[in-house]
């Protein structure tokens, strides 16, 4: 099998031949037909990310056909076309993860690679109306728009949604998933492009994040937004406390710019507004999540595929986030 190895942090991904995987009890080996990228994978090359223990295959989407499982596994997974959920023992709440939970690609091999060995009740039935790319690029990224969205956002219909940084991999999921909701969805965005992208796929619209005046636009808008979904934080977030409507909420599953340099809690009592974080999601969120993809059938956005062997080339266009929705790997 080939894998796509980090050896140490700040130096490209290196394509090393390794001996087939052999299934564990309980464990089944898929032989990967795509994986995708996810600003975990970038964060963990840049040295931070926690835990990071080199040697590692990184990569936690994957799709593939799963070619054989281990003592205790039902061998009619064999040949099935299967999509892998990366959240590794969440535990038995689904308010929140349990101690023990871990994420595929670090610290367990992950999906950069022809093959992946997971815990066989990792592997669910691709859905039919995806393709290989648009399947690989579901998981992570679907499951943490579906749990903020809905599980920690409790978006209803007709309610109006803010989702900040639409380009972001998750950020498209959410923007997906709100619209087929039937919420009037606005979105921020670096690039006037993205705003467009998103208005052609059923945002109302959307503001600039980079004009100094864009909260300003937003909140003069007829209804403000009873949920906001958010990722960036930082010196933004004291804007997103100003345009949350009364009794909003906000939902963060990422702080890529940094916490919050200050936060008006007169403000957040004021307008009684709810601050929630979300992370990944449950086994639950993600039978919810595929269940609500099949039922809308949402494809992905996918920006751009690379080959395998390219993987450090598509690792390295994410530090500018250029993309709009997805990053994948074919299996080669
Ligand atoms: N808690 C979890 O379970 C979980 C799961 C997945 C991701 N995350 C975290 O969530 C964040 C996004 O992940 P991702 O994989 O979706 O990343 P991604 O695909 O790399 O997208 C990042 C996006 O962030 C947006 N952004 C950057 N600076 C911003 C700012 N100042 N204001 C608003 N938006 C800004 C950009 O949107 P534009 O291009 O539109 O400007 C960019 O495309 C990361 O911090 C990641 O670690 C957490």
């Amino acid at each position: 099998m080939k894998a796509l190895t980090l050896k140490a942090t700040h130096r490209p991904l290196e394509l090393e031949e390794r001996p087939s995987l052999e299934a564990l009890p309980g464990e089944a080996v898929v032989q990967l037909k795509a994986s995708a990228l996810n600003r975990r994978d970038y964060f963990i090359t840049q040295g931070l990310y926690p835990g990071i223990k080199p040697p590692v295959v990184l990569g936690s989407d994957g799709a593939g056909i799963v070619s054989q499982v281990g003592e205790g596994v039902d061998p009619q997974w064999i040949g099935k076309e299967v999509i892998v959920n990366p959240g590794l023992n969440w535990g038995d709440a689904q308010a929140s993860q349990g101690s023990e939970f871990n994420i595929l690609g670090l610290p367990r091999d992950g999906t950069f690679a022809t093959e992946v060995l997971v815990p066989a009740t990792q592997l669910h039935v691709k859905p039919s109306h995806l393709n290989w790319y648009e399947a690989a690029a579901l998981p992570l990224a679907g499951v943490t728009a579906y749990r903020a969205t809905f599980s920690q956002g409790g978006l209803r219909g007709g309610e109006t949604v803010l989702i900040t940084g639409v380009g972001g991999g998750v950020a498209t999921f959410a923007l997906q998933f709100a619209v087929a909701a039937g919420a009037s969805v606005w979105v921020t965005s670096s690039s006037n492009d993205k705003i467009s992208r998103a208005i052609s796929m059923g945002a109302q619209g959307g503001f600039n994040y980079k004009e100094d005046d864009w909260s300003k636009q937003c909140a003069s808008q007829d209804r403000s937004p009873n949920l906001i979904i958010d990722s960036a934080a930082g010196a933004g977030y004291a804007a997103l406390i100003n345009i949350a409507g009364p009794g909003g909420r906000i939902v963060n599953y990422g702080a890529t710019t940094g916490p919050p340099a200050k936060l008006d809690l007169f403000k957040v009592f004021w307008k009684q507004l709810r601050l929630q974080g979300s992370t990944m999601g449950s086994p639950q969120d993600f039978a919810d999540m595929l269940a609500f993809v099949d039922k809308h059938r949402i494809k992905p956005i996918i920006d751009a595929v690379f080959p395998l062997r390219e993987g450090n080339r598509a690792i390295d266009q994410m530090a500018d986030s250029p993309q709009f929705g997805k990053y994948v790997l074919e299996a080669d």
